[in-house]
Formats: C-alpha cells, structure tokens, sequence
C-alpha cells in the first residue's frame, strides 16, 4: 500500500558559546564536581549570552539543518517550535524563526510540552506532512532554560543547559513497512495530575512573571524510569520490534542514570545509545536534537539505519517515536 512518510532530510544544531563547568557551580553554591557527575553523568552546560533569546539560538539551529538538507528554506511550509523558554509570551518564537529565514509561506507556531517537546513536535509534524497538510516541516526544539532557573537552588540549577537542535522533515512516498525511510510510529501522553513535581512557579497568568523552575527530583526520577519503558513497548508491540533491533536509542538528555536505566530495562546494549548529558546538561526540548545532530554529523547514525527516541517532561507528558533515518 502507498503512503506518505515524513522522512528526515536534514539535521542541525547550535550551543551557546559560554561553558559553565561543575567547579564554576560549586564556587556559587554548596556543591561539587563529584556530587553532580555520580548524581547526573553532567560535567558542563552551555549557558547563552544574554542577547541569544531562544529565537536566535533557534535559528541557528534551524540553518544548520537547511543546509544540511541541501533546500532552500521558501520549501519549507510547516515550522514548529518546541521551547518552554519562548522568547516572549507572544508571538510565537516559530514566527520570529520563520521571519529570520525569509519564509512568508504556511504556518509557523510554538509548542509547549516542556522536555518532551520535541517528540510531540515530531509527532504533530508527522500528521501534516503524512496527511497532506505540508510538505516540507521544520521542526526545532530551542530552550534558554538558565532564564528560568534559580542560581541559588542547587537541586536544579547544575541540572539544565541551554541549546537547539532542528530537523527538516519531507513528505515522500513509503510502501507502509517498517523498511520505509522515515518516522514509522509516534507515541505521545500527557498526565496532568503530577504538575507541582516539576513546574514554574510563574506564568503571564498567574503571576505576571516569568517565575523560576522547582522539581521533586527524587519523584521526576521514578516517574521518568516508568514512563519512558511504557510508551517505548508501545513502540515494540506496534511493530513487533525489540531493543537489540534499535540502531540508535536517542534518549531525551536529562540524567545519565536515567538514560542507563531506561536502556536496560528495553533491552538496548549501552554503546547503541547517544549520550551528550555530560556536555549539555539537560538542555529540555533541545536535547533530542543536539544529540542527533551530533550522532548525524559523526557518522554514528546513517541513511536506513533505526533510530529510536523518548522523552519525559514537566506535565508530565512522554513520548517516543521510531524513525528509519
Ligand atoms: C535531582 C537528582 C539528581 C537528585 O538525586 P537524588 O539521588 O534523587 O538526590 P536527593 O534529591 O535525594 O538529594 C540527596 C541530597 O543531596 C542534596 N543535593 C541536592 N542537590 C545537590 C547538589 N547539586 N549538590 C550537592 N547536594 C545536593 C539534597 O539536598 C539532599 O540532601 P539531604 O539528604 O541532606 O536532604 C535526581 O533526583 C534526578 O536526577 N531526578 C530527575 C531530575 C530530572 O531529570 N528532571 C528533569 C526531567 S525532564
């Protein structure tokens, strides 16, 4: 039977040039080196200057992936943005990112589903181009999460970093097997009876303040073990796949205990797994992305190969999707 597939034609990323190490925190608050790598796998962010809003870091990300896919950007009819840090409450970061690129052509908007952002994005990308809708997607997560963070809070603050990754999505003709190229399955879920586990204690209308960052660690933790298993066997019942088939496990970046937990639990040997945790922090909808992009442009992931990835964020919400590169 012929479909359409959305498949990834281009991949890119960008990280604020400022590096904040562990012993740079721990000179600030009453922390250290050894506490946040056993903890977290974390030994540095990337923290942006204070004129790269989200928009422009999103940009360039999104510049890297169109020159990856070799098009040129008037294709381009659907962009979405997924950022919890938007630049502004509104317009959309998306339009600015749309405006920046010179496209005046379909739809541009933000999406907001925290740290599993860009899966969601991924996801709703997925039903346009697949459906008819678009034909070409740019789909970005890009976050400043050291905006919304509480310098003085020791619990979060060495957790997160700052970054985009992007991808270009085409829609092409697919024979609807998992030997197409191109997203094969997407799982999203959302539970909002866990909101005070991980949250930001402001908002424009609430507060009429932008507020910073709090989580119950310990309670984020359990939930993102059990979450991430679940919607990824979705994924295996779906297709009849399991975790010694996935090329590539592309977890959302959050801690590295959590990567390694999760993999085990799916079965998927740890040196089939990108791991960039300990150079960008949890950088929330960017980090899918970033670590991508950086499995793309080292060679690791290759044109038919599997790629699988999950994320678990504020919401809560989780999501997996499978994609054949
Ligand atoms: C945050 C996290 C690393 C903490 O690890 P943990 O093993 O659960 O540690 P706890 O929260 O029990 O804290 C243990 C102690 O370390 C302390 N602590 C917290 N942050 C610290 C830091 N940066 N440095 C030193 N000590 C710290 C706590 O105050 C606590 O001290 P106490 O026992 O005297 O009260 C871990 O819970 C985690 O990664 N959770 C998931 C977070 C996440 O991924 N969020 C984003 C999801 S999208």
């Amino acid at each position: 039977m012929s479909i359409l597939r959305s498949q990834v034609v281009g991949c890119g990323s960008y990280l604020p040039a400022r590096i904040v190490t562990n012993a740079e925190l721990a000179a600030r608050v009453d922390t250290s080196d050894e506490w946040i790598v056993q903890r977290t796998g974390i030994r540095q962010r990337h923290v942006a200057a204070d004129d790269e809003p989200t928009s422009v870091v999103g940009l360039k990300a999104a510049q890297a992936a169109i020159a990856d896919a070799g098009i040129d950007p008037s294709e381009i009819d659907l962009i979405i943005v997924a950022t919890a840090t938007p630049d502004h409450t509104f317009p959309a970061t998306a339009t600015q990112i749309q405006a920046a690129l010179g496209i005046t052509g379909g739809a541009a908007f933000d999406l907001q589903a925290v740290c599993s952002g860009f899966v969601f994005a991924l996801a709703t990308a997925d039903k346009f181009l697949t459906t008819g809708g678009a034909r070409a997607a740019l789909v970005i997560g890009a976050e400043t999460f050291s905006r919304i963070l509480d310098w003085e809070d020791r619990a979060t603050c060495v957790l997160f970093g700052d970054g985009a990754g992007a991808v270009v999505l085409k829609a092409a003709p697919g024979e609807g097997t998992l030997a197409d190229r191109g997203i094969l399955t997407t799982h999203i879920r959302s539970d909002g009876r866990h909101k005070d586990k991980l949250y930001v204690d402001g908002g424009a209308g609430s507060t009429k303040t932008v507020g910073f960052l709090r989580m119950e660690g310990k309670e984020v933790f359990r939930h993102a073990v059990t979450n991430l298993a679940e919607t990824v066997r979705h994924t295996f019942e779906q297709t009849g796949l399991s975790g010694a088939d996935i090329d590539w496990f592309v977890p959302h970046q959050a801690n590295r205990r959590i990567i390694d937990a999760t993999a085990d639990k799916l079965g998927i040997s740890h040196d089939h797994v990108v791991v960039t945790v300990d150079r960008h922090g949890n950088t929330s909808a960017a980090s899918i992305p970033l670590a991508l992009a950086e499995a793309h442009a080292d060679g690791r992931i290759k044109r038919g190969q599997l790629v699988l990835i999950e994320a678990m964020g504020g919401g809560f919400t989780w999501g997996s999707a499978l994609i054949r590169w």
